[in-house]
């Protein structure tokens, strides 16, 4: 019978995943450990309003369960060793140097999950890939949890199942997601781990919904499935640059291809390009190995899907370059959100980022509004200060003298003296933008450029504002 488990990794995956079998299985206890203190701190707070993750629905989880069978730890150790099944869900970010750098996962903190557990554990312990993995990767652990058993002896002895359980939850709809999930993958060899695990889900996922797989294949498929995502973004997205010169109108396309049965109609919303933590990761990854096993044609039709993303991301620029009559030095850019997605406080690899420094670059000044995302992580960023902190320094100031930025409130001042307004995140917000009263505060001729088509075409072109939209183009007064 299943006690305690342990999650390594309090992050986006580990935090609400837990939070939601804690809701779900009230008789086990769940402890998700960290090694950062700062982290801990957060999920422990008491205000809800300061957990470190924001995420529809995850407070009221956090309230029916923290303190009871859901705990927060940097007790690492202490929580492995008591634990029956143990989740590694660290980060597993691109390796930024030595062999593979820029492409292959690098697995420093899964390998020290993996030398952890395999010190702290006690008897048998079940052990769960949860973060995304490179294909093979349960055999690296398995070899490090096996030198543990073989130097023990008999009477101390440990063991170990090993299981991939790839989360497929997306940001912003993470607590639907794992309620309700598409499906619930499982790949691994022993049957009675896979049955535990499986018990586990079946409390509240339908069983038809959980399959099981070896564990490469399970593997494989988390790295495949975002791959298909994120190329299906790069295929609507080239598409809509084709839109924009051709009268063609993206959304009539996206209806009308997302009609066939065999393509569908989800994920063809276009925008600035995809981003957040694992497209680009993933995709790298899936690359690295093609490449590894020889498959170079396999490797460069995936890379294409980055190459395009980046490209989609530059193009944005050029157009609001070319609308601003070729140049932004001293031209005034109100940004309209900066996370990678509504509804997330995320920002990781966001395409704003990359649109703001290129809009730096080229000499405007910046205000960034958006609900969620601190002035601090903005900062980190762009890897600039704001305007306020500037001020603060003389040395700063002179050096970031043509790189201003600052973090505002959408009131009503925010639209002051702008030259043009870039939605860049799909806030619902945005999409009730009084543009008439904006439109009297900013300078003439003042441009809206939507990359996300979630602002009101009417109230625009009624404010007298001229108006971009991805996929469309400008539109034209009637
Ligand atoms: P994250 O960076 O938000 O969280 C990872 C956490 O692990 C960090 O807080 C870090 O301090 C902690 N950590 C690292 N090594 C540790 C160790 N040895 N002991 C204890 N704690 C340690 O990452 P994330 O977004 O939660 O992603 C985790 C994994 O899940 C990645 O492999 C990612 O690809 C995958 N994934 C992410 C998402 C998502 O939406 N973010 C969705 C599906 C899968
Ligand atoms: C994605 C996958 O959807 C999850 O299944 C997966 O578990 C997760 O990656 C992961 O492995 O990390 P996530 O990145 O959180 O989830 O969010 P998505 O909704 O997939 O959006 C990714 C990017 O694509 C965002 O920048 C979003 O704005 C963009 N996007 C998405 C579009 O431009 N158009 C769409 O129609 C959908």
């Amino acid at each position: 019978m299943i006690k305690k488990v342990c999650c390594i990794g309090a992050g986006y995956v580990g935090g609400p995943t837990m939070s939601v079998f804690a809701d779900k299985c009230n008789d086990i206890s769940f402890n998700v450990v960290d090694v950062n203190p700062d982290r801990i701190a957060a999920w422990n707070n008491k205000d809800l309003s300061k957990l470190p993750i924001f995420e529809p629905g995850l407070d009221e989880i956090v309230k029916r369960c923290r303190g009871k069978n859901l705990h927060f730890s940097t007790e690492v150790h202490k929580y492995i060793s008591e634990a029956d099944i143990i989740f590694i869900s660290v980060n597993t970010p691109t390796k930024t140097r030595g062999i593979g750098a820029g492409q292959a996962s690098d697995l420093k903190w899964v390998e020290s999950c993996a030398r952890q557990i395999s010190e702290h554990a006690k008897g048998h312990t079940i052990v769960v890939e949860k973060s995304t993995l490179p294909v093979r990767t349960g055999e690296v652990i398995k070899d490090i949890l096996e030198c543990s058993q073989s130097s023990l002896n008999s009477k101390n002895e440990k063991t170990f199942d090993i299981l991939s359980n790839p989360e497929f939850l997306a940001e912003g709809t993470a607590i639907n997601d794992l309620e309700n999930p598409d499906r619930v993958l499982i790949g691994g060899s022993n049957e009675n781990a896979i049955k535990v695990l499986h018990d586990l889900y079946k409390r509240w996922v339908n069983e038809e919904k959980i399959i099981h797989t070896n564990l490469w294949s399970s593997e494989l498929a988390k790295l495949t499935a975002n791959a298909f995502l994120a190329q299906r973004l790069s295929s609507i997205n080239s598409i809509s640059a084709l839109c924009e010169v051709t009268g063609a109108d993206v959304r009539e396309v996206s209806r009308a291809i997302g009609k066939d049965s065999r393509i569908g109609s989800k994920f063809l919303n276009v925008g600035p390009g995809f981003g957040g933590s694992c497209f680009k990761k993933d995709i790298l990854n899936l690359v690295y190995l093609a490449n590894h096993f020889g498959l170079p044609e396999v490797a460069n039709f995936w890379e294409s899907v980055i190459d395009l993303n980046i490209w989609n991301q530059d193009r944005l620029t050029h157009i609001i370059l070319e609308k601003l009559f070729g140049t932004l030095t001293e031209k005034r850019i109100g940004i309209l959100g900066f996370s990678f997605k509504a509804n997330t406080n995320d920002t990781r690899e966001s395409p704003a980022i990359q649109i703001c420094k290129n809009l730096l670059n080229e000499g405007a000044s910046l205000k960034i509004h958006d609900p969620k995302v601190s002035t601090k992580q903005v900062a980190l960023d762009l890897g600039i200060p704001s305007i306020e902190e500037c001020s603060k320094n003389k040395e700063l100031n002179k050096l970031y003298i043509d790189k201003k930025w600052e973090k505002s409130h959408l009131e009503n001042d925010f639209f002051d003296n702008l030259d043009a307004v870039i939605v860049l995140t799909e806030w619902e917000i945005y999409s009730d933008i009084n543009w008439e009263k904006a439109s009297k505060k900013m300078r003439s001729p003042g441009w809206v450029f939507d990359t996300r088509l979630i602002v009101n075409e009417e109230k625009v072109i009624n404010s007298g504002l001229s108006f971009w939209r991805v996929g469309v183009g400008t539109v034209k007064r009637d």
